[in-house]
């Protein structure tokens, strides 16, 4: 029984990278003109009413997006970005906090196709709502969405993107996205992979991204840490977005964005980023 709602947490630090991350992927891959399949393995609802009981309750967004709101100093890389958010707002109040699916139907094409699994039956019904009238190009299904990804890859125009973006309310989602990356790169080695990892105290999240980095695939790790660890040690301090196949547009768009952003949603002094790729991690090792 599924009990987490992405409601509570919408428009939070983690979601500003996920987003932002996901924002300049699409954005590279319009630049071909064919088309491409996005997957969504954990959808979520869509889009979040800020004002909600869910959002008002933790007041997360207040840290988030909310500081990011009236900022006139935005670096490049995060302008279109922001710009999706005033659409989806449309107008100058931040009423709304659009999830992974209205951002990815708002940067993909027509020609593109979009999948959105999500599991939970309320967040499902409020996914399907919100994409009832979008057209064959969308599908929204109630199915889990590790399995949606081996019937899915490859797409048959060979372009594709997969963002995997589990809560990890349960344990074993650590070890089903590594599963999942794995046989994704068995039937699509050239899809570009896109997974969301918390900051947590445990041992599953210390050690997923150090697996992943192991995969044979060229990747890129970025990284968001907003406060420094709590004193009873829990609660999550950041996160980081993987991203297998990345575009090569990505490692200037998140450097030349992710220190104001660190900067701007710091808790506490101990604020930082990190962009990393394979290419820097093989080359130390190298010279080590
Ligand atoms: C972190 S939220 C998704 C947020 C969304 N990706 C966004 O960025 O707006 C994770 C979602 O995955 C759903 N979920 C959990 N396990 C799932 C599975 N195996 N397949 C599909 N959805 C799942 C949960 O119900 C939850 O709504």
């Amino acid at each position: 029984m599924l009990s987490y709602r992405h409601a509570y947490h919408a428009g939070n630090h983690a979601d500003l990278l996920k987003h932002l991350v996901l924002s300049l992927c699409l954005q590279h891959m319009n630049t071909k003109d064919k088309p491409y399949l996005v997957l969504d393995t954990h959808a979520g609802a869509g889009q979040y009413a800020l004002d909600a009981e869910q959002a008002k309750k933790t007041g997360e967004y207040i840290d988030g997006i909310a500081r990011l709101w009236n900022r006139t100093d935005l670096p490049a890389a995060l302008s279109d970005y922001m710009k999706a958010l005033q659409t989806c707002n449309g107008g100058t109040k931040l009423r709304r906090y659009p999830g992974s699916p209205w951002l990815t139907a708002h940067f993909a094409r027509q020609i593109d196709t979009l999948r959105f699994c999500e599991l939970h039956s309320t967040d499902f019904a409020l996914l399907r709502r919100e994409f009832k009238e979008a057209g064959r190009r969308v599908k929204v299904e109630q199915n889990d969405g590790f399995e949606t990804m081996k019937a899915a890859l490859p797409p048959l125009s060979r372009r594709g993107l997969v963002l995997i973006d589990p809560s990890y309310e349960v344990k074993s989602d650590y070890l089903r996205v590594l599963a999942a990356i794995k046989d994704g790169l068995k039937r699509f080695a050239t899809g570009t992979y896109l997974v969301w990892l918390p900051f947590l105290p445990t041992l599953e999240a210390r050690n997923l991204p150090e697996k992943l980095k192991k995969l044979p695939a060229e990747w890129l790790y970025a990284s968001l840490t907003v406060r420094g660890p709590a004193t009873q040690g829990y609660g999550m301090t950041g996160s980081a977005m993987f991203v297998i196949n990345p575009p090569w547009t990505l490692k200037a768009g998140l450097t030349d964005s992710l220190p104001w952003l660190a900067k701007t949603l710091a808790m506490d002094e101990k604020f930082a980023w990190e962009v990393l790729t394979s290419d820097q991690a093989a080359s130390k090792a190298t010279a080590d």
